[in-house]
């Protein structure tokens, strides 16, 4: 069953390579300047990026992050964090989505970001829950010690966010969560000295990483 899976999601990613420099939005049409066209986002949703994050955004893939329900303009800013401009390393850098975004537009990236914030999100469960429990005091209290803040300050509480630009965690794999706090660490996500998430990843111990993703992932 899972070789059948992967196989199919090979084909999925040699298929949308192969479209790598096909646009998807034709005419950019003047008058969608603000809001995106969750229509036309499912339309690339389903077609290119199902393969790994589920046609509504869920993930079943925990290295590979849930979409459903976070905030569209967040989803848009990833996008273009994702994007190599001028030959320069992207802001986000991720083998993996570089290729995925090199054929968007400006407009089919807001036009994702209408489409995945409409969906459900599904929520997971943690899987160990002692460890979940510690993660708990460090999102809802931080560490004193290490001047770490707590997360739910600017998280929320339940883990929804604060739109725009605080993204949602709750339900959200525990293995990509980690693997953020680590890119936050070493400067591979973002490479804006002002972003928050810089100080507050490096003054994470591992053991702590590993107990907040593992919260954050039961969280709803
Ligand atoms: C081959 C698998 C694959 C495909 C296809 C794919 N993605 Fe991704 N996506 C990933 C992985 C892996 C990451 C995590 C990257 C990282 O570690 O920074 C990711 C991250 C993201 C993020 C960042 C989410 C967050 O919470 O910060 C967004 C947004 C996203 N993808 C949207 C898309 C869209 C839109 C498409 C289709 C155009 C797409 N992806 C296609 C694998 C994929
Ligand atoms: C001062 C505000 C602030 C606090 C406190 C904060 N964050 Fe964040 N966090 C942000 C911002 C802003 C972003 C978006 C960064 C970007 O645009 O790439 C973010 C992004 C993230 C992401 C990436 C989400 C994704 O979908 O890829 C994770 C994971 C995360 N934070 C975890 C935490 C944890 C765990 C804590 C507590 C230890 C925490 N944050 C505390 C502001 C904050």
């Amino acid at each position: 069953m899972y070789g059948m899976k992967s196989i199919s999601n090979m084909v999925f990613i040699l298929a949308s390579l192969a479209l790598s420099n096909q646009t998807f939005a034709e005419a950019a049409p003047e008058t969608n300047k603000g809001k995106g066209d969750a229509a036309k986002g499912q339309q690339i949703a389903t077609q290119v990026c199902a393969a790994c994050h589920n046609p509504d955004g869920n993930s079943v893939i925990p290295t590979n992050p849930s979409l459903a329900g976070q905030h569209a303009e967040y989803i848009t800013k990833q996008l273009e964090n994702f994007k190599s401009q001028d030959g320069k390393p992207a802001e986000r850098e991720s083998p993996v989505m570089g290729a995925m975004v090199a054929p968007l537009s400006a407009e089919d990236m807001k036009n994702l970001g209408a489409y995945y914030t409409q969906q459900i999100p599904r929520s997971g469960g943690a899987k160990d829950k002692s460890l979940a429990q510690q993660g708990e005091k460090i999102y809802r209290g931080g560490n004193l010690e290490s001047g770490l803040p707590a997360c739910a300050g600017c998280h929320s509480p339940n883990g929804v966010g604060i739109p725009p630009s605080y993204p949602r965690l709750a339900g959200q794999h525990s293995e990509y969560v980690a693997a953020q706090l680590r890119a936050f660490r070493t400067d591979q996500r973002t490479k804006d000295p002002n972003n928050e998430m810089h100080m507050i990843a490096s003054r994470m111990s591992e053991k702590e990483i590993q107990a907040v993703s593992e919260f954050i992932s039961g969280l709803r």
